[in-house]
């Protein structure tokens, strides 16, 4: 059993506290590996923001839970070796299962998602509330989920969405001692979060998306004041991007995400973490595809995943100025 404490890690619950107060989010980044991990400390160092590491069963699956660890620990070390000791929260992303997250809080874990979404009601607030028992015993924080996200990614898949019931969330967080709550009102997995007969289209044939429900988030706010609420599938999708995907030998058809506007006017609310792993699978993507079709003979590995590293790190502060408004919270 290691705890998250010994490794200079935190859980959730100051971070949210302030953030609901500051009117900002903090910010939840995925990662795999080494060079988002560096890109993603790196620019919160520098923006001085908190943040919270995000890890899916899929990343643990692909680069190892005990690597996943040790790099989360390392993270610690990196930020304060780059001369700012940023709150850092190492987060289970969509655990589906009470095993999963119990392992994760003996490993080092300071916070776990229990996804019990896709279940009936009371099935998802009778796993929700045993994760909460276990994981309080060691001051791990949960965060639980109602109503379902669309979109489909190696982990985390559902074709259809419905909207969190605000009639539910007051009994769900009472039931269940959960310490946020993620709730849909109209996010979605993946760069293809709208079809294009959802959305409208502008004069230079952009799709356009229609507005997330604000008036759900209103209502929820009205019923569990001042409770931590979470936005999964906050990827903007930035046309730039998918542009230089497309343009150099990449095919992403329709991608379209949530306007930076929005997710800005959430944040100021009781949204408290915002959840971003798409626009950095596209930040990277554009960068290793430019490198690839610009330089074909290069082939060491530093040649193209730094310069994806540089363009991550420059999304992510981009994201914590002038999306999350996380940015000099560290302070
Ligand atoms: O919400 C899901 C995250 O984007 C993680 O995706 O399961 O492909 O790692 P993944
Ligand atoms: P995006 O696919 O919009 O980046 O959402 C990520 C997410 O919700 C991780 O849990
Ligand atoms: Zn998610």
């Amino acid at each position: 059993m290691v705890s998250y404490k010994d490794l200079g890690l935190v859980n959730t619950r100051d971070m949210f506290a302030k953030a609901i107060k500051g009117g900002y989010a903090i910010p939840a980044f995925n990662f795999n590996n080494m060079e988002q991990m560096q890109a993603i400390i790196s620019a919160c160092v520098e923006c001085s923001s908190p943040v919270i590491l995000q890890v899916s069963s899929g990343a643990r699956k692909y680069a190892n839970q005990t690597l996943l660890r040790y790099m989360a620990q390392g993270a610690v070390e990196y930020a304060k070796e780059l001369g700012k000791n940023i709150p850092i929260c190492l987060h289970l992303d969509h655990g589906n299962s009470f095993e999963l997250c119990k392992s994760c809080i003996d490993m080092g874990f300071s916070s776990v998602m229990i996804d019990g979404s896709a279940l009936p009601y009371e099935e998802n607030v009778a796993l929700t509330k045993k994760v909460v028992e276990y994981a309080h015993q060691f001051d791990v924080t949960v965060e639980g989920e109602l109503g379902v996200l669309a979109g489909v990614e190696d982990e985390v898949a559902s074709e259809h969405s419905h909207y969190t019931d605000p009639a539910d969330v007051e009994d769900f967080v009472k039931k269940t001692g959960v310490d946020s709550l993620a709730i849909s009102i109209g996010t979605s997995h993946g760069a293809n979060k709208f079809k294009p007969e959802q959305c409208t289209r502008n004069a230079e044939g952009i799709l356009l998306p229609p507005p997330l429900r604000f008036d759900i988030l209103k209502e929820i706010e009205k019923r569990i004041p001042g409770f931590p609420i979470v936005l999964h599938g906050s990827s903007s999708v930035p046309q730039e991007y998918v542009k230089i995907i497309n343009t150099h030998g990449g095919a992403l058809k329709d991608a379209v995400g949530i306007p930076e506007d929005q997710l800005r006017e959430a944040a100021k609310s009781a949204v408290c973490k915002i959840n971003i792993d798409s626009d950095g699978r596209l930040a990277m993507t554009a960068a290793v595809r430019k490198v690839f079709v610009e330089h074909p003979a290069e082939f060491d590995p530093r040649k193209y995943l730094g310069p994806a590293r540089d363009e991550l790190k420059k999304l992510y502060i981009h994201k914590c100025e002038n999306v999350l408004g996380s940015a000099g919270k560290a302070e």
